[in-house]
């Protein structure tokens, strides 16, 4: 188990689509898992993609009962999620704060669905199928936006509603390093 350094907004890494995962139950990705854990963990993120490591598979995870970064957000069941389809269960979308270990300083107000259905597998293979709404439902979007090479600016609507995480939130940890 390691933690991995994580690609910044700028790699062209980070702008691939990501291929499906083909393998289940194996070494090399209960490995890659851990790995992913261990980097999400040290920088206490909420979630965290393959891409984001380098590692071009359709992979996320995420998870967390509370967290720094977030410390308003109900927890979130943690989660391997492989080869995500995602289906919106209405119209209605919500706007609100997100941040992203691969912009790391920043804040900024991105609109996503409020209630989502969405599926795929975890590691061993074994199929998931959720509903989730308010910051699950918005987790489980950015994340599978990194797999479609989205990252969260990409989807600012108002860009007087970004900026640097310190300035905006003076209240947040200033030790956290995102
Ligand atoms: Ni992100």
């Amino acid at each position: 188990m390691s933690v991995h350094d994580i690609l910044r907004m700028g790699d062209p890494r980070l702008l691939r689509q990501a291929e499906p995962v083909t393998e289940f139950a194996t070494p090399a990705l209960d490995s890659l898992i851990a790995d992913m854990f261990d980097t999400m963990h040290a920088a206490n993120g909420a979630g965290l993609a393959a891409p984001q490591i380098g590692i071009n598979a359709q992979l996320v995870i995420f998870g967390f009962k509370d967290n720094q970064r977030y410390p308003d957000a109900p927890p979130v069941p943690e989660t391997v999620l492989i080869n995500p389809v995602i289906t919106p269960l209405s119209d209605e979308v919500e706007d609100n704060w997100e941040g992203c270990l691969s912009v790391p300083g920043m804040r900024g107000v991105v609109p996503r669905w409020t209630r989502i259905h969405y599926e795929g597998f975890d590691q061993h293979g074994v199929h998931i199928s959720r509903d989730a709404e308010g910051f699950h439902a918005r987790v489980v979007q950015h994340e599978c936006d990194h797999l479609i090479g989205v990252l969260y600016p990409m989807r600012v609507k108002d860009f007087r509603q970004f900026g640097y995480t310190e300035v905006l939130f003076p209240e947040l940890d200033p030790n956290d390093d995102d």
